[in-house]
């Protein structure tokens, strides 16, 4: 079967980049929306120019040019959007682009997260986003524009490495903050791998309309599982400051709106136990069933980079 025609939208950012990546490794023709206002960035350019130096082909239109997406997305069969958490509400002007378009058989909203669909009960200031990721999945299902959700959990690099301490993405060096017992379920998911399962969903019938959940199974763990690993590679013993649920969260209030936000995450993902505590109906299918092909990586294996 012939691959589908790729564009992807946000494609410089964190998992923009790895989801380019992925596309042209799986060999679909793959189209980047180069948005004007990227003007003086020059790492982004630099970046575009050498994606376009692998194969990809750049589309200059606006988020802001509604002519401009229709004729970019007019171009391919799929579009995927990787746009930053602070920018989802943008992607309603591509959504009214691929109403106009017509021809556009899956779009992927930028999700890649926590599935919204079960956060209506999310700390503010938190829940925002979920609502407007939400707020997006309402206008794609009423304009009846085909799609598939991706739940991936906990990307590693913000997650593992740094045993789910807030604020520092390296390992600690004596002492690691526990929420709770340390015991709760938490599912981590190597980025690339993340792109990976993404592109394989984009011309697969059993993704159609779905939800996606990444759940690698030997990457559902606890944080004291994460520790015991990251103990064994690096040799050093830390010392365990426990923290209780009540302590956690008394200790938001003097956060700024920033660090609300990043607190509550780790809230559901760490005391409540948000991505792992239910079972996958009928509106989902999980990334490592459906490809078992995929060599996903260990978090063992994930954290060896930082030694
Ligand atoms: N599972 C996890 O652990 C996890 C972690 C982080 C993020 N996420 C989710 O992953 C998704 C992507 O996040 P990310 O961290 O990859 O994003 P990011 O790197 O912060 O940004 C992605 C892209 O958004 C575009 N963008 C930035 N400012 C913009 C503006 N003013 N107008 C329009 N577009 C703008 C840019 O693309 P161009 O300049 O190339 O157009 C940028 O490269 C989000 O839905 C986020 O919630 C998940």
């Amino acid at each position: 079967m012939e691959k589908s025609k790729v564009l992807v939208v946000g494609g410089t950012g964190f998992i923009g980049r790895r989801l380019i990546a992925a596309s042209l490794a799986q060999g679909h023709p793959t189209f980047i929306l180069m948005r004007p206002e990227i003007g003086l960035d020059v790492d982004k350019l630099q970046t575009l120019l050498s994606f376009k130096a692998k194969g990809a082909r750049l589309v200059e239109a606006s988020l802001d040019d509604h002519a401009g997406l229709v004729a970019a997305v007019k171009q391919v069969d799929v579009v995927v959007s990787a746009l930053s958490g602070t920018h989802i509400r943008s992607q309603h002007k591509l959504v009214e682009a691929i109403k106009e378009a017509g021809n556009v058989k899956r779009f992927l909203p930028s999700e890649f997260g926590t599935d919204p669909s079960r956060m209506g009960h999310a700390l503010e200031p938190g829940r925002a986003i979920f609502n407007e990721k939400m707020e997006l999945r309402r206008a794609i299902e009423a304009a009846s524009i085909p799609h598939t959700y991706i739940s991936a959990n906990c990307f590693a690099a913000y997650f593992c490495p740094n045993l789910a301490q807030i604020g520092t993405l390296l390992p600690p060096k004596d002492k690691v903050r526990v929420y709770g017992d340390g015991n709760v379920k938490v599912i981590f998911v190597d980025e690339d791998d993340a792109a990976t399962y993404t592109i394989k969903s984009l011309d697969d019938p059993r993704t159609l309309n779905k939800t996606i959940y990444l759940r690698p199974p030997e990457n559902i763990l606890s944080q004291n599982d994460l520790i015991a690993k990251w103990e064994k590679l690096s040799g050093n013993v830390l010392e365990k400051i426990f923290i209780p649920v009540d302590e956690f969260l008394s200790s938001m209030k003097d956060m700024d709106f920033g660090g609300q936000i990043v607190m509550g995450h780790f809230y559901h993902f760490f005391y409540e136990g948000c991505l792992s505590n239910f079972d996958i109906g009928e509106d989902g299918a999980e990334a490592t069933l459906l490809w078992p092909d995929v060599a996903y990586t260990r978090m063992d294996d994930y954290m060896k980079r930082y030694l």
